[in-house]
Order: structure tokens, then C-alpha cells, then sequence
């Protein structure tokens, strides 16, 4: 090879490794394939040589340029990789989360519940919710064929077995297990009824309290209901007991709430009357004591059994219950 162009071939390579960027290679690639670069002025010497010398000598340049052509695009590829590779990554950066979801809002009502009622020391309980008759209706005083079992619009499985219409239906159950008062009994479960409209669906929830002990009075269930609605909707909510007619309660009681648009006034919502229904209550009737085994004559107790549903409904203003089942990400998102 011609000395001249060894030279150019040695210089060329060595400053190419050193190159580490691609402004250097730029610079590079103008040094030698530039119009005024080394490879053309060596084409433009070619004039210059001897005629008999200039075909091995083109043939060398050739060669040059290839050679320099190869380790170019090699040392570009070099550079791009490495750019790729360093492009700037925190990996301390929290990553991407996926979304995180919540208890459902029957779930959380269903805790709230709970953590009401704990602190007085009421025990949750469950029981069976395909049920006897017996435990739904006879045990609490509403034997078969009494007019007032059509309240509970009833799915019956046979004539003994039903799908438990209330949580009462583990009152008696509870104190044959108990047996020896004092009992506190929160009974949370799915109820049963043939029943669908903005406000009730077949399947719903009750929460059913059953305290008994000696010295029970109806203040003692008072003080309770006022306590719950306190906690549950608010300082400023009053409650009332009304007389009612409960089969297995005696005294038994309608309890309303404050309407909380009105406070007492009277509004749209509460139809003027400024009171809202929550639901059930009364004393334990002794014939219901009786089946559950206690001495009804030492031991009274009361008992109050509300809809679950009813009190989310009531707290948080969803005007139609099916809202709950449908689980529309958008309005559980809510709570
Ligand atoms: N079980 C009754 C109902 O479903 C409510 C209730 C419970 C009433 C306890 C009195 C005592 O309507």
C-alpha cells in the first residue's frame, strides 16, 4: 500500500475509535468524505501519478474508502445504541398504579353498623338465612295462619322452610344459645320479601339489636336508638318512638328520625310531617322469651330490626335502592 495512503488509513482509524459522540462523527465523516476531504483530494492527486502506477493506486483509494465507509456506519451504530441505552432513567420515580377500588358502600354501612353498636357491647351474630317457619313466624308469636305474617310477603321454599323475611328470626334463636341473659345480639344479615319499587328490593339487608337483662325498660331502648342515630346521621338528628303493632314486640314501636332537610318543620321530603320512618322496635313479648327459654318473668329486654339499605338511602340521599346493585363504577366511586 502507498505509504501516503497508509498514513491516511492509520490516522483515520485511531481518531474514529476515539470519537464518542455524534458531533465528533460528523466532523469525522466531513474530514475525509467531505468535498475537501482526505479521500478526494487523493482522488484529485491521482492526476498527479505516474499513468501506469494511477489504476493500482484508484484501486487502493477504493479500497480505503470502503474500509473507512464500514468502521463508520459500525461507529454510528455504536453511538446510536449507546444514546438509546443512557437515555435518562429515575428509577426512584413511583411507578404507575393501578387503580385502587373500596369496600362497597353496603360493606362500609354494614361496618359502620358495627362499630356503633361494638362499644356498647352488642356481639354480631349471623344466622341461617334459609329459615323454619317456626323460628321466622311461630317463635315469635305469629303462628300458622295468623293475619299478621302477610306483612312479611313471603317466600316460601315448602310449607315449613322459607327465605328469612326479617332478622327477628334469629332472636330465638340466639337465646336458646345463650340461654343465660344478659344478651346483646346484633344480627346483621340479607332479608327476603316479594317485594320491588324505587325503595325495595327482594333480596336487602336488616340489622336487628336484641338486648335482654334484668331492669330493661323502654328507656333503656330509647337511649339506644337515640345513641345509634347520633352516631350514625349526625348531633343535630332527634328520634320519636310511635305506637305500632309488632306480633312479638309489646310494647311495640315505629321509630322515626328528624328530617334533616327540615329539622322538624315539615318539607317535600318528609311529606310535611317532619319526621322520617326508620323502622321497627318494641319490648319482647313474653311469649317470645318463652320460646327462646328465658324467665320472662326475671329477665325483659328489647329489641329493633331496621333496613340497612334504608339508613344508606337516608344518609347519603340515593333516592332509588336499585342504585346499590347495579355497581356502576361512577356512582361507587362516590363513596
Ligand atoms: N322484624 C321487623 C320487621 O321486619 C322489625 C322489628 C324488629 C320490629 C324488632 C320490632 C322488633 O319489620
Amino acid at each position: 500500500m502507498y505509504r501516503e495512503l497508509e498514513k491516511i488509513k492509520e490516522e483515520g482509524l485511531k481518531a474514529l475509535l476515539e470519537i464518542k459522540d455524534e458531533k465528533e462523527l460528523e466532523n469525522w465523516r466531513v474530514k475525509y468524505f467531505g468535498k475537501k476531504g482526505e479521500l478526494q483530494k487523493l482522488i484529485i492527486n491521482l492526476k498527479s501519478t505516474p499513468k501506469n502506477e494511477r489504476p493500482k493506486k484508484g484501486r487502493e483509494i477504493n479500497q480505503l474508502k470502503n474500509n473507512f465507509l464500514d468502521n463508520f456506519k459500525n461507529k454510528k451504530q455504536e453511538i446510536s445504541n449507546k444514546s438509546s441505552q443512557t437515555k435518562w432513567v429515575d428509577p426512584t420515580l413511583p411507578s404507575i398504579l393501578p387503580p385502587i377500588g373500596h369496600l362497597h358502600p353496603m360493606t362500609l354501612t354494614i361496618n359502620e353498623i358495627i362499630s356503633i353498636f361494638e362499644p356498647l357491647g352488642y356481639q354480631r351474630v349471623s344466622h341461617p338465612e334459609i329459615e323454619t317457619d317456626y323460628f321466622a313466624f311461630e317463635a315469635l308469636n305469629m303462628p300458622k295462619d295468623h293475619p299478621a305474617r302477610d306483612e312479611w310477603e313471603t317466600f316460601f321454599v315448602n310449607d315449613n322452610i322459607v327465605l328469612t323475611p326479617h332478622t327477628s328470626s334469629g332472636q330465638v334463636r340466639e337465646m336458646r344459645k345463650r340461654k343465660i341473659p344478659p344478651i346483646r345480639m346484633l344480627n346483621i344479615s340479607r332479608c327476603y320479601r316479594r317485594q320491588q319499587d324505587v325503595s325495595h328490593t327482594p333480596v336487602f339487608h336488616q340489622f336487628e339489636g336484641l338486648f335482654i337483662d334484668e331492669d330493661v325498660s323502654i328507656a333503656d331502648l330509647k337511649g339506644t336508638l337515640e345513641y345509634f342515630t347520633i352516631r350514625f346521621f349526625g348531633e343535630d338528628r332527634k328520634t320519636r318512638i310511635r305506637p305500632y303493632h309488632f306480633q312479638f314486640t309489646e310494647p311495640s314501636f315505629e321509630v322515626d328520625i328528624s328530617c334533616e332537610v327540615c329539622s322538624g318543620r315539615g318539607c317535600k321530603l318528609c311529606k310535611n310531617i317532619g319526621w322520617l320512618e326508620l323502622g321497627g322496635a318494641g319490648m319482647v313479648h313474653p311469649n317470645v322469651l318463652k320460646a327462646g327459654g328465658i324467665n320472662y318473668l326475671k329477665y325483659k329486654g328489647f329489641a329493633f330490626g331496621w333496613g340497612v339499605e334504608r339508613i344508606l338511602m337516608m344518609k347519603t340521599k340515593i333516592n332509588d335502592i336499585r342504585l346499590i346493585y347495579q355497581n356502576d363504577i361512577r356512582f361507587l366511586e362516590q363513596f
